[in-house]
């Protein structure tokens, strides 16, 4: 093994990750007056959020009546009963109030005539549980993303948050059951730090890139997710994966779904607008797990559009070019660039894609990363937080409403800052971290710095990414999902005779593109025996040999292990049937009908 001499670091909270939710945690804890470091991959601007696009939900009220009550009501049905009610409810009260933070810390949203921040329809938004859709999603022309994390970048630099840029988390450090730091190495010249904490925040975002076609960001790898399951800590639903209803064909670029809010339609060969067939009340504003399958069946049943039959096509060209230009700038643009269209005269082809991960690292509404132990499936997990996309609160259950997100990385990034004020004892010591641990991640580090086998991680993240993309699709069936599973493990298995070749420590891609393929493979294993194992339908798992949702025996959280060198292992976590407060009940389960 080389020698790694690491350089040594103490703070009273490290975020690992500096996209929306990371940076919202990261300056919520400073706020408490901790000393908080963040720790990423990527300059923080360049992190996933940035592509966000159509807006963030809340029930401001800015362009018609709307209340949280409604919010709640639509997550919860959007999340087909899977999502924890304590925790939704947290997420839209709080919703409005990280609004305005937003906006009181300068996020330069899009305004209506009276000076309000616009807002937008979007899918799954509806008012007065159902009755039709409702303009509830915040909007920054279509960059809301792009606009909140240079905001959130800003303020964080404002409360001296210290950033470790363009470093790669390795492990986590873990004491008695706990979490007390974690590794990094520093991209850009090699050397090797230990971030020794009282509290590490997994900010790290999703997996998309386990897919072949995903909107994410190539740096979406899921790196915390990964970090957690070597720690022998489990995933929660990691079998439900979102597809995107407008990915561009061909490019897998997003097309953002307020593209649809701002009057946009889908239409198959021949010229219909086939979701008034599927969701007579709500029509192109459904929820994208069902847009994708309307889409789906539309092309199966031969009724796609193109030489092929294999997409299908997306309409602005009614809409006012002064409003695309106004509102939807960014996705003309892309349309142009990766589909050779001019939206104001031609549709655009698009295919459902690959765009969110409803599954991570379990958590309760404070960000208190949670396990399974002596019988207690609530059991915290001292010294590990984790927020976003990474997280699984489980606000978004089976299906995450687009516009969610946003506001699920601010509402629980401001959550974890609260908490670490509240748990982090700024007096106490950090403890050190113990030899053994860090050799570990060294020998792990070494093993695939000096791989010497024939494969190279390019082909093995190549075959990954089609097993998935074809086996745990938009539908699914017990065969195709156990044929995935047995390339899956084939194809880690076949990890063992890895190549690397680039044996230097500055600026290593070949390596860290192999430590990330390694992640990758581990959450891609976990997702397809999750969705094998369960035999139902609901939200964005779809499978055709159980059509339905089986409450009876499935309203209930998949928990994941899989620990290196081993097999997955499953059990389960109740759904929380119980809301936050009194002032709202508990919402009864029954037919997903929009
Ligand atoms: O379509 C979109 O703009 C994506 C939003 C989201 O995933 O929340």
């Amino acid at each position: 093994m080389a020698a790694y001499d690491l350089i040594d670091h103490e703070y009273d909270v490290v975020v690992v990750g500096a996209g929306g939710s990371g940076l919202r945690a990261a300056l919520g804890a400073a706020q408490q007056g901790l000393k908080v470091a963040c720790v990423t991959k990527v300059f923080p601007t360049r992190s996933h959020t940035v592509a966000a696009q159509g807006g963030i939900s809340a029930s401001l009220g800015n362009m018609g009546e709307d209340s949280w009550q409604w919010h709640m009501y639509d997550t919860v049905k959007g999340s087909d009963w899977l999502g924890d009610q304590d925790a939704i409810e947290y997420l839209v009260r709080n919703a409005p109030k990280a609004v305005y933070e937003l906006e009181h810390w300068g996020v330069p949203f899009s305004r209506t005539e009276e000076g309000k921040i616009y807002q937008r329809a979007f899918g799954g938004m509806t008012r007065n549980f159902g009755e039709g859709p409702v303009q509830r999603t915040c909007a920054a022309a279509d960059r809301t993303g792009h606009a909140i994390l240079h905001t959130l970048y800003g303020q964080s630099v404002r409360r001296e948050v210290e950033f470790f840029v363009e470093y790669f988390a390795l492990d986590l450090i873990m004491q008695d059951g706990a979490c007390t730091g974690v590794t990094a190495l520093q991209l850009d010249n090699g050397k090797m730090h230990q971030f020794r904490a009282k509290m590490v925040v997994l900010a790290t975002g999703g997996y998309g890139r386990a897919y072949f076609s995903a909107t994410s960001a190539h740096t979406c790898t899921g790196d915390g997710n990964a970090m957690v399951l070597r720690a022998g800590l489990p995933l929660q639903d990691m079998e439900f994966v979102q597809f995107h209803p407008t990915g561009i064909y061909g490019a897998g670029c997003l097309i953002t779904e307020g593209a649809r809010g701002e009057g946009g339609y889908l239409t198959n060969s021949e010229g219909e607008r086939f979701m008034e067939r599927y969701a007579p009340t709500v029509k192109d504003l459904a929820p994208r797990d069902m847009v994708s399958r309307s889409m789906t069946i539309e092309i199966r049943e031969g009724r796609g559009v193109g030489p092929n039959k294999d997409h299908i096509h997306l309409h602005l060209d009614h809409l006012d070019p002064a409003i695309l230009h106004a509102r939807l700038p960014g996705i003309s643009e892309s349309a142009k660039i990766f589909a050779g269209v001019d939206v104001t005269k031609e549709p655009i082809p698009v295919l459902p894609t690959v765009h969110y991960n409803m599954g991570g690292i379990p958590t309760n509404y404070h960000g208190e990363v949670l396990t399974l132990r002596d019988g207690n499936p609530d059991s915290v997990v001292p010294g590990l937080m984790a927020v976003g996309e990474a997280a699984c609160v489980s606000v978004h259950g089976a299906n995450r409403l687009g516009s969610n997100s946003l506001t699920d990385l601010v509402v629980f990034g401001r959550a974890v800052g609260l908490r670490c004020g509240e748990v982090v004892d700024k007096a106490a010591a950090v403890q050190d971290a113990p030899k053994s641990q860090i050799d570990a991640h060294m020998a792990r580090f070494d093993r695939f710095r000096y791989a010497s086998g024939s494969t190279p991680t390019s082909e093995l993240r190549l075959s990954m990414q089609r097993a998935m993309q074809s086996d745990a699709a938009v539908f699914r069936t017990g065969k195709t999902l156990e044929e995935g599973v047995q390339k899956l493990r084939a194809i880690d298995a076949a990890g063992s005779d890895i190549k690397t070749t680039d044996r230097g420590l500055i600026w290593n891609t070949d390596l860290i593109e192999t430590l990330e393929y390694d992640n990758l493979i581990a959450q891609a294993m976990v997702t397809i025996e999750g969705a094998a194992n369960r035999t139902e339908s609901r939200g964005a798992h779809a499978r055709e040999d159980f059509p339905d949702r089986d409450d009876e025996n499935w309203m209930k959280h998949t928990l994941a292990w899989k620990r290196p060198g081993e097999g997955v292992q499953m059990d389960y976590r109740p759904v929380h049937k119980y809301t936050m407060s009194d002032e709202v009940s508990y919402i009864e389960p029954k037919a997903r009908v929009y």
